[in-house]
């Protein structure tokens, strides 16, 4: 029996991916960038085990078995996996054991966060480690088709997905623009919003969207080609200005489309948008862009902000949005802040603009992560396993 354990982060895309040119490979009709988050305070963790006396394979998925279905997304990867182990010669363990997986998020499915991305670049990453193939862009075609967004959690730092234009798929792969040292104080704060409606998942709702937004063709065709090459420049030269800009340009315009999709695809909501109000206002006040903000198919807002400018970013959400729960320890999670102190950079005009802000919501949120960019997947040592004798924990 062999057994490997490994973490792999989230990643939030400041291009979106929304829309597939072929749907079992995962062929995007568009390119898109994301940014890894430290897996720190976000992440999937996988154990998978092979062993000779396994009678078939299983997995569970943060504790419950789910099944392992001919065709299905999971069993493609797996295959995948099992081509790239023959052709690579790996060694050490057989293609021919069965395996069994068991995969946990470190984050409550509630959040709402692209938990999909995660968990299959953890189970792709887990099974390269298991058969010794090494990272490469190949592996990342192998994540993408277990999710579009998953191939780009492979590497750390700012990832771009080419679309690439081979019907085979073989070019569509994920590559780093830049690692997560190169821009080490961009940190991100998540507002995970409360909300109870049912969404249309991604899968379908890019489905839908395809098929019927006309609005959906010029963003593929025209808008994106060019935010990619300036949001890469942005990312090259840490311009941060520019990079707020495009990233909250190209989150509405998802959104548009959305929106455009007939019956139409309603992710944000009131207080999604009035968190998109408050950045504006805020940066505004602040004379230039110190706050940008991306949605993804939900109503949880990232936010994205240089680390010094922290404080005085947290400080304005919690005047804006205050909460019951403020001082309760469980609201805000992950990396600490500094207390803004009595003689704050932001002067007291820029404060009482804030406070006369016309935004008024009472415990919007469920909580606040304070996260930064983060590095990809890594092997753990044996003693994080999920598994003992190949059963989970
Ligand atoms: C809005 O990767 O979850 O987060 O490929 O069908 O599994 P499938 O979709 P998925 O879509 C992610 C969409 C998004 C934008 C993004 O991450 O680029």
């Amino acid at each position: 029996m062999i057994s490997v354990t490994c973490v792999a982060p989230v990643n939030i895309a400041l291009i979106k991916y929304w829309g597939k040119r072929h749907e079992d490979l995962i062929l995007p009709i568009n390119d898109s960038i994301s940014m890894t988050l430290s897996t720190d305070e976000l992440c999937a963790k996988t154990t998978v085990t092979a062993s000779e006396t396994f009678e078939q394979n299983r997995m569970w998925l943060n504790g419950d078995e789910v099944p392992f279905e001919e065709g299905s997304r999971l069993t493609r990867c797996l295959k995948e996996v099992h081509r790239l182990a023959l052709a690579n010669g790996s060694q050490k363990v057989s293609p021919s054991w069965k395996i069994h997986i068991a995969s946990v998020n470190n984050f409550p499915t509630a959040a709402g966060l692209a938990s999909s991305a995660a968990g299959y670049a953890c189970l792709v990453y887990s099974l390269a480690r298991l058969y010794d193939i090494p990272l490469s862009e190949e592996l990342t075609t192998v994540a993408r088709q277990g999710s579009g967004s998953a191939c780009r959690s492979l590497y750390g730092g700012f990832v771009q997905w080419h679309r690439g234009a081979l019907d085979n798929g073989s070019d569509s792969v994920a590559k780093q623009i830049a690692s997560s040292k190169h821009w080490p104080n961009m940190h991100v704060l998540i507002l995970v919003v409360n909300d109870e409606r049912k969404k249309t998942a991604s899968t379908k709702g890019m489905q839908q969207a395809v098929k019927t937004s006309q609005l959906i063709r010029h963003r593929a065709d025209k808008v994106v080609p060019e935010r990619i090459a300036q949001l890469t420049d942005a990312i090259e030269k840490r311009d941060f200005q520019t990079f707020a800009e495009i990233t909250m340009k190209d989150s509405n315009q998802f959104h548009a489309i959305a929106l455009d999709t007939y019956p139409p695809c309603v992710y944000m909501n009131d207080v999604s948008h009035k968190i998109a109000s408050f950045v504006h206002s805020y940066n505004e006040i602040m004379g230039s862009l110190h706050a940008a903000y991306t949605f993804d198919a939900g109503p949880n807002a990232c936010l994205y902000v240089l680390e010094e400018n922290v404080p005085e970013l947290l400080d304005a959400v919690q005047k804006v949005f205050p909460s019951d729960s403020m001082d309760s320890g469980t609201y805000l999670r992950g990396l600490s802040v500094p207390k803004v102190d009595s003689t704050p950079k932001i002067g007291d005009v820029h404060k009482t603009k804030i406070d006369i802000l016309d935004i008024n919501a009472r415990n919007a949120f469920r909580y606040i992560i304070h996260t930064k960019v983060g590095e990809g997947p890594k092997e753990l040592s044996d003693n994080n396993s999920l598994m003992i004798n190949g059963l989970p924990l």
